[in-house]
């Protein structure tokens, strides 16, 4: 019998998830994974999630490995909140150019111009940006964060300048906002959501905070250009609760595109419909099927972050967690 080359893949890819799901239970690992992931990624993982959820499982979980495919400042935030586990990342450069919008010796002298001002921090940042941080923020969790500082406290905000828009809209706060961006958000424009929407005009829409539409969609929702009952602000676990409650059939996504893997295994009666489908984060597709098999076979990549640094960025971490 001739197998199609389809039918083909489709067996090497089954017999690859095999060998990792055998060798995850041989190392006593858990295997997590981003929303953007590629899709055998996600599919073989034991929890695929947003930032604040992969956190959460990171620091709940009793595997004496957790295996984080994702970007690294996601890993070194499960290291941080376990530091007696090892963590591994099966690319140790799968970076974040949001993350690298601000070091730790540019915040300490944006800090030395605000001094007793409280700095929150989008968790996008290394280990030593976070030790300079007093709260540490998700997009999930950002308003929320924000709205329970005292009225009267001066607020440094970064790295994130459109999250930073939104947030100042949502929370009606002033806070002085660090100008980073996501190159892969950041290029997700108006105009884009504009030409999507005509082509579905029933669709609801899921704009992702950073996008660089985000705080004009927001102005947009106020003047009527856009549908304020069909227009949703979220992170990307919003988007996935959204869609389980939603009665629309189609939905316009805004953010990177792995995401519409994980929206379509959910409801797949469903049409999802991306606002740019040029929006792929290289650093997250680092992280291959082969890179994870490798990972699990060697246990490369331990994911390091000192103790003096972890036992401060834990702080900002662990006051995000307990605000929600
Ligand atoms: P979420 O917190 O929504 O998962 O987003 C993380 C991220 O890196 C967005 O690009
Ligand atoms: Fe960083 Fe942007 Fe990639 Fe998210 S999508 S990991 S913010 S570069």
């Amino acid at each position: 019998m001739v197998l199609s080359s389809q039918a083909r893949a489709a067996g090497i890819e089954e017999e690859w998830a095999r060998t990792v799901r055998r060798l995850a239970d041989e190392r006593d690992a858990l295997i997590v994974a981003h929303n953007y992931q590629v899709p055998a990624i996600q599919d073989v993982a034991d929890h695929v999630g947003d930032s604040l959820e992969l956190s959460r499982i990171a620091a709940e979980t009793d595997r004496s490995t957790i295996v984080f495919c994702g970007v690294h400042f996601m890993a070194e935030t499960a290291k941080i909140l376990n530091p007696q586990r090892r963590v591994l990342i099966p690319d140790p450069g799968a970076g974040c150019s949001l993350a690298a919008s601000i070091t730790a010796d540019q915040l300490r002298a944006w800090k030395a111009e605000h001094p007793g001002a409280i700095v929150v921090m989008y968790v996008n940042t290394d280990a030593a940006v976070k030790a300079e941080s007093d709260y540490c923020v998700t997009s999930a969790n950002a308003a929320k964060v924000v709205g329970s500082l005292p009225e009267d406290a001066e607020i440094l905000f970064g790295p994130d300048m459109f999250l930073g828009a939104y947030v100042e809209r949502v929370t009606g706060r002033r806070m002085h906002v660090w100008m980073g961006e996501c190159h892969v958000h950041a290029g997700i424009r108006p105009s884009d959501i504009q030409a999507t929407l005509t082509a579905h005009p029933d669709a609801e829409l899921h704009v992702h905070p950073e996008c660089g539409c985000s705080s004009q969609c927001m102005y947009m929702m106020a003047t009527g250009d856009l549908p304020a009952d069909r227009t949703f602000v979220l992170g990307t676990g919003g988007m996935v609760r959204r869609a389980r409650v939603s009665a629309a059939r189609e939905f316009v996504v805004a953010t990177e595109t792995g995401m519409l893997h994980r929206l379509r295994k959910e409801n797949p009666q469903a049409t999802y419909v991306p606002a740019n489908p040029d929006a792929v984060c290289g650093y997250m597709k680092m992280i291959t099927p082969a890179k994870l098999l490798e990972c699990l076979r060697t246990m490369r990549h331990e994911v390091v972050v000192p103790p003096e640094v972890a036992e401060r960025a834990r702080v900002p971490i662990e006051r995000m967690l307990a605000i929600g």
